[in-house]
């Protein structure tokens, strides 16, 4: 889809179909089988040296990926020193030039696109079409906001006035952006928001999440290849506890971009309202109790394959996983009955293998937390499908996908990150209560609806609050420019990534009369 204009269309991916495609593809992958990657702060271009921590395999833990150096106080205090200091030039640098280095990014990231996709599947347990997807994304989001900035800052907007008197609004960057990014988008997410802060014009210490630095590491490499000047772009490893205070409290600061958790999104809001120094604005996109309704006019075949992948793609790890099912009882047993199979058709294993659906969850706690909540929810519900998990997944954070039944959403505290369904059956005359079940969690990323019915699909597109809607499909993969994505309540601040307004949150306005 050409989304950009005249000038770019989004990334085109790879078509695992097509052998002159895949061949080439897997060979190149192949070289980064047991590369050992080695990361640690990237202050002014200089890989500083810090407390080592150990990166293994989430598949596989006897597997070493590389090493990663945390960030200590002295790179924390050069990197904001020198991002500040660099600000008022980069702020003036024509938008024209930052663009151009976000689209040479671009092209940079699709040059070295087996090197990430290696990446992402061995540190972060992401299976290949992931990858590629990660990849593309990425490269999305670079070319679209340079778009977008050009678009809107390479002019002033002219205002009205009285004769003689001109008037014009300009956009500028706000300074410092802290980008604080989650492991389950290590490349896309990460870059999402450091290329939108930078086409604005800010300066920007990226802080990955500590699952992922390597992966953002490498992408920080490219983004100075590139000719992001490096005092511009900083990077910084570390625990949030440690690196995400210390630049959350800064009253240098100019702006933070967050994703992850709503608690961490409060934290950080709480910790921005604390500091000395200027108000600045918090984006936060945080998670989701994401629904999908099914009404009796679906097709049963049809809608299964949605729910599969809405829920176990990824091994539930996106914000926009399917959680909550609600199917019309009329339709119900059919669905639950097709589903059951169909679960059993996934392949859950090493996610560097081509043919794996599900891999790990990203860490020993993630797994204890969600095998917590089976035993959990099983109690409370009846299961419907829990898969076996196979042998040679012994040494790595798998949770067996599982789908229960429960009778109410109120019996789901928190969102729980991973590879669970919790399916509800409702009546027709109930839909209302549905809708507000569905409301009442405060949450409102996004609906998946499943009805051949169009006005009643609009209805419920209309009637529960949440960011993306999405009409008879699944309800992940988000696009580009094509389905801006975020959420409201809970699930975030907005504005959307990847749409025309995102980089409206990183700019400060400033009008100029000129009378003379
Ligand atoms: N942008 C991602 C998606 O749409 C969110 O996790 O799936």
């Amino acid at each position: 889809i050409d989304i950009f204009g005249d000038e770019r269309k989004n990334s085109k991916g790879l078509n695992m179909n097509i052998i002159s495609e895949s061949e080439p593809f897997f060979a190149a992958l192949d070289k980064f089988a047991q590369t050992q990657w080695q990361a640690g702060p990237l202050v002014n271009g200089e890989t500083l040296a810090g407390e080592i921590k150990e990166v293994v395999s989430p598949f596989d833990t006897t597997k070493y990926v590389g090493k990663v150096a945390f960030a200590d106080k002295n790179a924390i205090e050069t990197a904001i020193a020198s991002a500040d200091n660099a600000f008022v030039t980069w702020s003036r640098t024509p938008v024209e030039v930052r663009a151009s280095a976000l689209q040479k990014l671009a092209d940079l990231l699709e040059e070295n696109r087996e090197e990430l996709i290696a990446l992402c599947t061995r540190e972060a347990g992401k299976s290949i079409q992931d990858g590629i997807d990660e990849v593309r994304e990425a490269v999305d989001f670079c070319r679209y906001y340079a778009v977008q900035a050009k678009k809107m800052m390479a002019k002033p907007e002219l205002l009205p006035g009285p004769t003689g008197e001109l008037n014009e609004l300009f956009l500028q960057g706000r300074g410092i952006f802290v980008c604080i990014s989650p492991w389950n988008f290590p490349l896309a997410i990460f870059l999402g928001q450091v290329s939108a802060a930078l086409a604005a014009g800010n300066t920007v210490i990226a802080k990955p999440a500590e699952q992922t630095c390597l992966v953002g590491y490498r992408a920080v490499q490219l983004a100075h290849e590139a000719g992001i000047p490096k005092d511009v772009l900083q990077f910084l490893p570390g625990t949030g506890a440690t690196v995400g205070a210390a630049l959350t409290s800064d009253e240098r600061i100019g702006g933070v971009c967050f994703t992850g958790s709503t608690g961490t999104a409060k934290l950080i809001n709480r910790t921005l309202a604390n500091r000395e120094g200027a108000i600045i604005p918090l984006i936060a996109e945080t998670g989701g109790q994401n629904a999908m309704v099914v009404d009796s006019t679906s097709q049963p075949e049809q809608v299964v394959n949605d729910i599969v992948s809405s829920s176990f793609t990824s091994a539930g790890q996106r914000c926009s996983a399917l959680r909550v099912l609600f199917l019309q009882e009329d339709i119900a047993e059919r669905v639950i009955d097709v589903m059951k199979g169909a679960m059993e058709q996934l392949t859950i294993g090493d996610p560097s293998y081509i043919k794996t659906d599900v891999g790990p969850v990203i860490d020993a706690t993630a797994k204890a937390n969600l095998n917590a909540h089976i035993d959990h929810i099983k109690q409370v519900g009846k299961l419907i499908n829990q898969l076996e998990l196979p042998q040679g997944t012994e040494n790595g954070h798998f949770v067996a996908p599982t789908a229960v039944e429960i009778d109410s959403i109120r019996v789901l505290e928190k969102e729980h990150f991973g590879p669970i369904l919790h399916v509800i059956r409702y009546k027709a005359a109930d839909l209302a209560k549905v809708i507000n079940e569905i409301n009442s969690t405060g949450f409102g990323l996004t609906l998946g609806i499943h009805s051949r019915n169009e006005g009643h699909a609009l209805n419920l597109a209309d009637k529960v609050d949440v960011g993306n809607v999405y009409i008879n499909r699944n309800q992940i993969g988000a696009v580009v420019g094509v389905q801006p994505f975020g959420g409201q309540g809970l699930s975030g601040t907005g504005p959307k990534a990847g749409g025309p307004h995102y980089l409206t949150r990183f700019v400060t306005e400033k009008t100029r009369t000129n009378n003379i």
